[in-house]
């Protein structure tokens, strides 16, 4: 089939536009189940629930690079630039600031010493954060952008009013699935304590601080836990404890398991030490939001070995058009 992108083959962004969009879901279930059965070695439940949404257009950040007069994403295992103004998987809102910035770019006001930019957006407001530049950037440049791209925030973006994003904080990057994540990585979750490691600015936290009696959300990120902080303290729980420390560290003070423990960690996994203190405190239950099926499979090898029970398995895909996935995994003891 037709790829819709025009620089699709060349772009190292996507990797499965000439493929129609059930047939990338079926490789990517195929893709999972393997890596579970060979790196795992463990069974995968007979049944894998795959959520989906609209697979262009969901994109709500992106990276761009700077050469010359040019801006766009990089070539597919290469440094050379692929220049772009306009991208399919992107939001409406994205590609408003793409094609800002990439006219912007050829005019004689861009400071060429800017190497690569990230614009965030929630379709209302826009975030355009500069990664790497051999000097500072002056004021006027964002005050110019600000002219050029409606919406655009000084500082934290804040998305949809519900959770302060600042420039270096994580947030999940498929605007259409946002909510599907949520539901599915607190799906059966019962109790009175729960713990959310690997919390970011609160995403999966505050809705269990709705539904738990006390929820304790741990994150190593020093601006992504002010966020979560200020995130915690503007829905006014007073039963969500954000703390500023690494997993590995809150897991070694618990002297008693919660009743529930979300983990979503980066995609280098759970890993070993992390395992081993969830195999001795034995909390009942216990979600895994992945994005990589192979350090998934290395965890949950571990967690099975110790007595846990998979109950349930979704396949989101969060990144359509790319070979990227993401897998929720309930577990029980
Ligand atoms: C994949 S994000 C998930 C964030 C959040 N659950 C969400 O959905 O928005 C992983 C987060 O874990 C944080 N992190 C990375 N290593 C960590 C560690 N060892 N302990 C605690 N947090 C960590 C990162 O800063 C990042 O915010």
């Amino acid at each position: 089939m037709a790829a819709p992108c025009p620089v699709y083959g060349r772009c190292g962004g996507c990797h499965y536009q000439h493929a129609p969009y059930e047939y990338q879901l079926g490789v990517k279930r195929a893709i999972l189940v393997e890596a579970l059965q060979r790196l795992g070695k463990i069974e995968p439940p007979a049944e894998i629930a795959v959520v989906a949404a609209e697979p262009f257009g969901y994109r709500n950040r992106v990276q761009l690079h700077v050469e010359e007069k040019h801006l766009g994403y990089r070539e597919a295992r290469s440094h050379k630039l692929c220049a772009v103004n306009e991208c399919p998987v992107g939001s409406p809102k994205i590609n408003q600031a793409v094609a800002a910035l990439a006219a912007m770019q050829r005019d004689w006001r861009w400071p060429r010493f800017i190497k690569s930019l990230e614009v965030f957006t929630d379709e209302n407001e826009v975030q355009i954060n500069v990664l790497e530049t051999d000097r500072p950037v002056a004021r006027r440049f964002f005050d110019w952008c600000a002219k050029e791209i409606p919406g655009l925030v000084e500082g934290a973006l804040d998305y949809q009013g519900k959770f302060r994003v600042s420039s270096n904080s994580f947030f999940q990057v498929n605007r259409l699935l946002i909510d599907r994540l949520v539901e599915a990585a607190i799906e059966g979750a019962e109790g009175e304590t729960a713990l959310d490691l690997y919390a970011g600015v609160g995403l999966l936290s505050l809705p269990l601080a709705r539904r738990f009696r006390e929820v304790t959300a741990v994150e190593s990120g020093a601006g992504a836990v002010r966020d979560l902080q200020f995130n915690t303290e503007r829905a006014g729980l007073g039963n969500l404890q954000a703390m500023a420390q690494t997993a590995e560290e809150r897991l070694a003070q618990l002297e008693k398991a919660p009743d529930f423990v979300v983990l979503d960690p980066p995609r280098t996994g759970l890993g070993k030490a992390v395992v081993a203190r969830l195999t001795e405190l034995r909390p009942r239950q216990i979600t895994i939001v992945a994005c990589d099926p192979a350090t998934l499979a290395r965890d949950l090898a571990g967690l099975v070995a110790a007595g846990y029970r998979v109950e349930g398995m979704t396949l989101m895909d969060l990144f359509p058009q790319t070979y990227h996935l993401e897998t929720v995994v309930r577990l029980v003891m």
